[in-house]
């Protein structure tokens, strides 16, 4: 019933005794039998070519993969996953590299590969160390709980207002400029939509504060490559740590590779893990075929 394709976990993750599975590009399988799709970034086209089809699960939180596909059979749910593991990782990650720009740990790094005891002060106060997470849903709100519970002053900017302890909530157009200019860090998690994209161009940068630092686990689309180059070049950016990007895996030519001030990782902010995804799927199919209402249905107007 669901061909788990174009994802990175194998067809045995999915193995349930409540469906049968069959994996697209090695089975064979008759495009009627399909109920349920489960993957990532199907090319366009092939969902609709599956008549029967009752829901499709997305195996990332993002669903832009999906949506480019004009043909997508809009009418059929499509689910986002949303587990809360998923979004503490995305956390960690967020945290760990804010914490080593913060706290210097590069400069560490090479005074003990010199072997000189060197000692240096953070160039700023935890209390004086603006967070600031772009895009504070699901993920961004956890992602902005575990700054606050550092002790950093945390903010972040969604579309509608949000109640999260000790995080500052800016809402809508009118309020983003504003909260851009209290951010010494920059954690983005915006959906790729038609609003997001190139959305972090030179006038964006611009109105962070001289020498904040970016760090994008949301979709490399959202950023001018080259106007975030030339503002890391500038001084306007400190850094930048880069998970996503517009092409992935990244070209060996890519200009970012070899940036003294990036930091890049291939797309591992948030990993599903096996037994996530299997529970997941069951989770779906389960509600799904007992006529419940499932959660995290994606509105495919507002992109997420
Ligand atoms: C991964 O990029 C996701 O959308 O979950």
């Amino acid at each position: 019933m669901v061909p788990p394709a174009w994802v990175a976990l194998g067809k045995e993750t999915f193995a349930s005794p409540i469906y049968q599975v069959v994996l697209h590009g090695k089975d064979e399988y008759r495009p009627e039998d399909i109920d349920y799709f489960v993957g990532f970034r199907p090319p366009a086209g092939f969902l609709k070519s599956l008549p029967k089809l009752k829901l499709v699960i997305s195996f990332g939180a993002g669903v832009d993969g999906f949506l480019a596909d004009p043909q997508f059979p809009r009418q059929i749910p499509l689910v986002r996953f949303t587990e809360p593991a998923l979004a503490y990782e995305m956390a960690q990650h967020s945290v760990m590299h804010a914490l080593i720009i913060q706290r210097q740990q590069r400069f560490f790094d090479k005074a003990q590969a010199e072997g000189v005891w060197r000692q240096i002060m953070m160039p700023r106060a935890t209390s004086a160390t603006r967070m600031g997470i772009l895009g504070m849903g699901e993920i961004g709100g956890k992602i902005a709980e575990r700054f606050a519970m550092l002790g950093f002053p945390t903010s972040g900017w969604s579309k509608t207002r949000k109640n999260i302890p000790n995080v500052k909530s800016y809402a809508g157009d009118g309020e983003l400029n504003t909260f851009l200019g209290q951010s010494d860090f920059l954690t983005v998690v915006l959906p790729q939509t038609p609003q997001t994209i190139n959305m972090m161009d030179r006038d964006f940068f611009a109105k962070l504060p001289k020498g904040a630092s970016i760090i994008n686990v949301a979709r490399g689309s959202v950023i001018v490559d080259a106007d975030l180059i030339a503002a890391l070049d500038s001084g306007q950016l400190g850094h930048a740590v880069l998970d996503v990007f517009r092409t992935e895996p990244l070209p060996a030519d890519h200009p970012f590779w070899k940036h003294p001030k990036i930091t890049i990782t291939p797309h591992i902010a948030g990993l599903t893990s096996p037994h996530m995804a299997l529970a997941y799927v069951e989770n779906c199919v389960r509600r799904n075929e007992a006529g419940e209402k499932l959660s995290d249905i994606v509105d495919i107007d507002r992109g997420y």
